[in-house]
């Protein structure tokens, strides 16, 4: 079996790389990764050791880069995690989304049916379905939910999924598509929440919290979502969605709380600052289909993945300090100052 993962050297892809690797021992896995400020490649340095990895850098957008890629390397899987990714971007500059989400994906798909690929895996997100009310907590979002984004980040994304969903309408492409709540853990890139509250709070600086902080996500530790992945392309049914996540709801003035707790810091450091344009209220997935068809539930309690993920950052210093230099400093100034 050969796997091309797009996106491998993002956050989530980089869990999925290593996950894979080491729970199936004889699959071949393939990384394309544009290495954007997103992608980093000391995050697959233990794995390019592995002579089942290889990495290629190179955009999903690049038509002739990814045939002539496909065409060489013959895969059986695409699981396509490359985006952009993160919702304050898109507010500023939408364009990027729609070039890297869309038609990203779009050129992923026609190389999966030239090629004969037997499953192109689109990796979502719950952002699709639009929010939540803060007062109505007996909802949830289900495969069913209606698509209905706020952020031009989630309209992208929703607009891959449909182009995706239509390609196996269309054309019969084994397509499958998870859509799976906030993730949070290792190699996280510190312009998202956690992260960021974690680096924040280890230079002594403000934590910016948007608005009363009220806002609700739905936490997922990240190699639960690797592994529900891992089931969706080995037993999910070619057309189907399958929303992943682990009714781990939290208000995000209490993630914030959390982490100060963890690292015996001051709540004098919570900043209340100007909130997003169009910011969702609340997210919470309903993954009863995953776990009934596949058998999937999560197996890392928040209390328990949140304590992780801060000793791996207090861990892997180099690697965040290397990222908050340079290009993030000016991205932290446009975004934060004078909120
Ligand atoms: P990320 O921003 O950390 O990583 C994205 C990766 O994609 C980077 O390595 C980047 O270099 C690469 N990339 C970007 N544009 C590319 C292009 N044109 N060609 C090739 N590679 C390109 O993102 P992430 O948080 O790991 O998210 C991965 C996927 O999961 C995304 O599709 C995202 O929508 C989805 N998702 C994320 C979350 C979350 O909480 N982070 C939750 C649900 C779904
Ligand atoms: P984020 O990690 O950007 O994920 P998403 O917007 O895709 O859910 O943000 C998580 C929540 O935290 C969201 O409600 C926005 C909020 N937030 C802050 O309050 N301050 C920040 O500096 C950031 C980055 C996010």
């Amino acid at each position: 079996m050969k796997i091309l993962v797009t996106g491998g050297a993002g956050f989530i892809g980089s869990n999925f790389i290593y996950h894979m690797l080491s729970e199936h021992p004889d699959y071949d896995i393939v990384c394309l990764d544009a290495l954007t400020y997103a992608g980093n490649l000391h995050t697959l340095e233990p794995a390019l050791k592995n002579s089942r990895f290889k990495f290629v850098k190179g955009d999903i957008t690049d038509r002739n880069a990814v045939f002539e890629l496909f065409k060489n390397e013959k895969f059986d899987t695409v699981v396509n995690f490359a985006a952009e990714s993160h919702v304050d971007r898109s507010i500023n500059d939408p364009a990027i989304f729609l070039s890297t989400n869309v038609m990203g994906t779009q050129v992923l798909l026609d190389a999966c049916r030239e090629f004969g690929v037997s499953r192109f895996h689109q990796i979502s997100t719950d952002e699709v379905y639009g929010d939540l009310p803060l007062d109505r907590p007996d909802l949830f979002f289900t495969e069913e939910t209606p698509i209905h984004a706020s952020s031009p980040y989630s309209a992208s994304k929703a607009g891959a999924d449909l182009l995706v969903l239509a390609y196996y309408r269309t054309y019969g492409l084994p397509v499958t598509v998870s859509r799976c709540s906030n993730n949070y853990g290792p190699y996280h890139f510190p312009e998202k929440l956690i992260p960021l509250i974690i680096v924040n709070l280890l230079h002594d600086k403000p934590i910016p919290v948007y608005g009363t902080g009220e806002n609700i996500r739905d936490w997922l530790y990240v190699e639960d979502h690797c592994k529900a992945v891992d089931l969706v392309i080995h037993k999910g049914t070619p057309g189907e969605v399958y929303n992943i996540g682990g009714h781990n709801e939290m208000k995000n003035i209490d993630v914030v709380k959390l982490v100060i707790s963890e690292l015996g810091k001051s709540e004098d450091l919570i900043t209340y600052v100007k909130d997003r344009a169009g910011h969702d209220k609340r997210y919470a997935i309903d993954p009863t289909k995953i776990h009934r068809e596949l058998g999937w539930s999560p197996e890392v309690k928040f209390k328990d993945g949140i304590k992780k993920t801060v000793q791996w950052y207090l861990d892997n210093r180099e690697w965040w300090e290397d990222l908050i230099s340079g290009e993030y400093i000016n991205y932290y100034e446009k975004m934060y100052k004078n909120r």
